[in-house]
């Protein structure tokens, strides 16, 4: 199953990505944590990108596309992916379209309205180890400051300051909310409510997925 997961910044794809990658088996590939994990390794491609995400802004296109077709190619792609957080462009959905035939199956809308993203981005915790996300009080870890999953202490994200989150909110709304006619035009939008119980959501994907 190739799977393009769209909707605005926090609205709960990468949590709910990795519900779906768990149950279909098939691998998240989120340019917006490959990118940090660049400007944490101090890479090339993290000193290009590290001042766009600090603003809230897109890295260039031929960057973005250029890693992704550079990971598509990998092994674990072979029976399918999830694409967090790119396309984000139409260029970049078009160049998806020309890098492989039947890039995707489904692209998956989470729709969740700009007043309820402020709230949770400013409460999103990470792990920096293993990436699992939190929520100070929708989606709490047990002890509250350390990952379930690996121990390590969380931490909040450079770009989940509130000035950046409306500029995110912003961009999106300019630059990649277009994206959803391109892929209704193609009959391959399905859109599912984002707001709810993180596992009622969970449910309702599943549901649109025949998972
Ligand atoms: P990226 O990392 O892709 O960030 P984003 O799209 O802004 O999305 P987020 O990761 O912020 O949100 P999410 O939808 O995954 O929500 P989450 O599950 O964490 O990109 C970051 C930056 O990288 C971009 O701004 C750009 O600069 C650059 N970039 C990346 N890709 C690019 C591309 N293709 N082209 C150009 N530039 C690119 O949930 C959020 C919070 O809400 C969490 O705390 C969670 O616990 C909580 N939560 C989840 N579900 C619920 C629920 N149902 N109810 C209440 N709270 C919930």
């Amino acid at each position: 199953m190739k799977i393009v997961f769209l909707g605005p910044p926090g609205a709960g794809k990468g949590t709910q990505a990795a519900y779906i990658a768990e149950a279909a088996k098939i691998p998240t590939i989120s340019t917006g944590a490959m990118l940090r994990e660049a400007i944490a390794n101090k890479t090339e491609l993290g000193m290009t990108a590290e001042g766009y995400i600090k603003q809230g802004a897109l890295v260039p296109d031929e960057v973005v596309i250029g890693i992704v077709r550079d990971r598509l190619v990998m092994a674990d792609c072979a029976d399918g992916y999830i694409l967090d957080g790119f396309p984000r462009t139409v260029e970049q959905a078009k160049a998806l379209d020309a890098m492989l035939p039947n890039a995707i199956d489904v692209a998956l809308s989470l729709e969740v309205p700009d007043e309820n993203i402020i709230a949770r981005l400013t409460g999103r915790r990470e792990c920096p180890t293993c990436k699992a996300t939190f929520h100070v009080t929708n989606n709490p870890s047990k002890t509250g400051d350390t990952c379930d999953k690996c121990g390590a202490a969380l931490v909040q994200r450079a770009d989940d300051s509130e000035e950046t989150i409306k500029n995110r909110m912003k961009v999106y709304h300019e630059q990649t909310e277009p994206i959803k006619d391109y892929y209704k035009a193609a009959g391959k939008l399905t859109c599912v409510d984002g707001v709810g119980a993180v596992s009622d959501i969970t449910k309702a994907l599943f549901k649109a997925l025949g998972l």
